[in-house]
């Protein structure tokens, strides 16, 4: 028994660490640098949070009440808290500067099974994180294409659940005699896919194509190399940060103060749940963390990166929330929303008569998103890169391809189980569970700072979190109070996936640790 904690709760050592990635025959190429690391972090960090879910967080849904103008203050919220976190993880990431984020600096701060629990939970920032966006991706992609006049067949569009949810409303309507022309898009759209679906053995095949495409298209992208993935990256965040100064140009000449009033609806619960919303527009800046390995100067670049991607993002949130709140009357925008998934920037643009911009904007939707999927893949492919390494996962995952030295079978095989997911799941279930696990990682990386304060203290830092323990306190404290708002299927889900987890420790990684050898 006391053979067992010792091994759960062995530590990988710091230097250990750090040795072990400089000998390993599986080098990465150090080709990174801080602007390039701060446009990752911009890159994957602003997506479908800006793009998509400010339209529920400004408007709240049939569940949560929306914080109105006030979206502007949950913003500011959310970035101190991710401030927190991201203190926390700069200081890590100069500490520990290898390839694994928050996994790694669990390794050395907790011992291995936390480690592996870490690792583990972060499937779902990643994985479940890419699965959200390709599909919230496809259907800007399919929309955009629509208002250009080119429809896809319904069937290679949508998933099983939304498609046969939508077709039983629909046909309840019709039965009532509403005529077909009068049921919303979405109805009409999910009708379609049913009864267009080709069949195999009797078996409507309903499945969404793009968003498992544009998996598997990442997923070469990402195998041919970080130096060519990271050019793809810069360009595509060329595209986003146009396409966003352009909506906050434009629509600026077209605001109305009045519209600002009354600034807040629905008083703090309103800004508490746009803040729980708002959450997930700031998922990203962590990942930067994941490619330490691959950065030429990691102990002075790494916070630049971390620390000054997550303030670029909040100037640029706050300034959208400004302008989209001071373009659309608040009465207007819970009215549209509730009945439209159109993406909410661009019905802003819509709503000042610009419909040419509304597709710039559209356009720029996708652009953005796609930034994210590949971070978000790049991320997770690392992840699998270092606990192969460690042993914990099959050593297959930690090849390195010998022309383009990417880690190639865990990106391949990542890309595939994201592609295969994507083209059958419904995206509100994948977001909250990609919050939890994203906060719950927080909160352990929070936590292991002041650890490792504690237990090496006199190992060169060359970014430390001011204050400590109260930051790395608050850090803790405001993850878990996002944490508790989220609903309860979600902490059930979340509870199942780290069982699951810990099963396949006992009975395949801790046989197969390289610590324990
Ligand atoms: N922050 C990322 C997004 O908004 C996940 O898409």
């Amino acid at each position: 028994m006391k053979n067992l904690s010792k091994k759960l709760f062995k530590l990988k050592d710091l230097s250990a660490i750090l040795a072990d990635a400089q000998h390993s025959e599986n080098h990465l190429k150090k080709v990174l640098g801080p602007l390039e690391l701060i446009l990752l972090g911009v890159g994957v960090i602003i997506g479908a949070g800006i793009f998509a879910t400010v339209g529920t967080a400004v408007a709240g849904d049939a569940v949560r009440p929306g914080a109105g103008p006030a979206l502007i203050v949950s913003f500011a919220l959310t970035a101190v808290a991710c401030g927190f976190a991201a203190l926390c993880y700069a200081e890590f990431a100069s500490l520990v500067p290898i390839s694994g984020s928050a996994y790694t600096y669990a390794y050395a701060s907790f011992g291995e099974l936390v480690a592996w629990i870490i690792g583990w939970d972060l499937m779902l920032e990643y994985c479940v994180g890419s699965i959200a966006v390709s599909i919230s991706w496809s259907s800007y992609f399919v929309g955009l294409f629509h208002s250009l006049g080119f429809d896809f067949p319904a069937w290679s569009t949508l998933d099983y659940r939304s498609a046969f949810q939508g077709f039983n409303k629909a046909v309840q309507l019709l039965n009532t005699g509403t005529p077909f022309e009068q049921i919303t898009p979405a109805l009409q759209k999910a009708w379609l896919a049913v009864n267009g679906a080709p069949h195999i053995f009797g078996v409507p095949i309903i499945c969404n194509l793009p968003a498992s495409l544009i998996v598997l298209f990442l997923t070469i992208i990402l195998v041919i190399g970080i130096k060519e993935s990271s050019k793809f990256n810069m360009f595509i965040v060329a595209i986003k940060l146009l396409v966003l100064g352009f909506f906050i140009t434009i629509g600026a000449m077209h605001i109305k103060p009045e519209n600002w009033v009354p600034f807040a609806p629905n008083g703090f619960a309103g800004i508490k749940a746009g803040a729980a919303i708002a959450f997930f527009a700031y998922i990203g800046f962590d990942c930067i963390s994941t490619v330490a390995e691959e950065t030429r100067n990691p102990k002075r670049d790494m916070p630049i990166g971390i620390i000054g991607s997550l303030i670029v993002c909040t100037i640029i949130y706050m300034l959208v929330a400004a302008v989209f709140t001071g373009i659309i009357p608040y009465s207007l925008l819970t009215t549209s929303l509730a009945h439209e998934k159109a993406e909410p920037l661009a019905l802003a643009m819509q709503h000042i008569n610009l419909g040419w911009a509304s597709i710039i904007v559209a356009f720029g939707s996708i652009a953005a998103q796609l930034a994210v999927l590949l971070v978000l893949q790049l991320g997770q492919s690392r992840i699998f890169f270092s606990m192969s390494r460690d042993g914990l996962l099959p050593t297959m995952f930690s090849k390195v391809h010998k022309t383009f030295k990417t880690p190639y079978v865990s990106t391949i095989f990542i890309g595939v189980i994201i592609a295969s997911i994507a083209a059958f799941t419904n995206i509100d279930e994948m977001i909250d569970l990609t919050n939890i696990g994203t906060l719950f990682a927080f909160v352990l990386v929070c936590f292991g700072i002041i650890i490792l304060r504690v237990k090496e203290p006199h190992r060169h830092r060359a970014f430390q979190v001011p204050f400590n323990p109260i930051f790395p306190l608050l850090g803790v404290a405001s993850c878990v109070f996002l944490m508790t708002s989220l609903p309860m299927i979600t902490w059930i889900r979340f509870v199942v996936w780290l069982i699951i987890g810990i099963i396949v420790y006992f009975s395949y990684s801790i046989k197969h640790s390289v610590l324990h050898k």
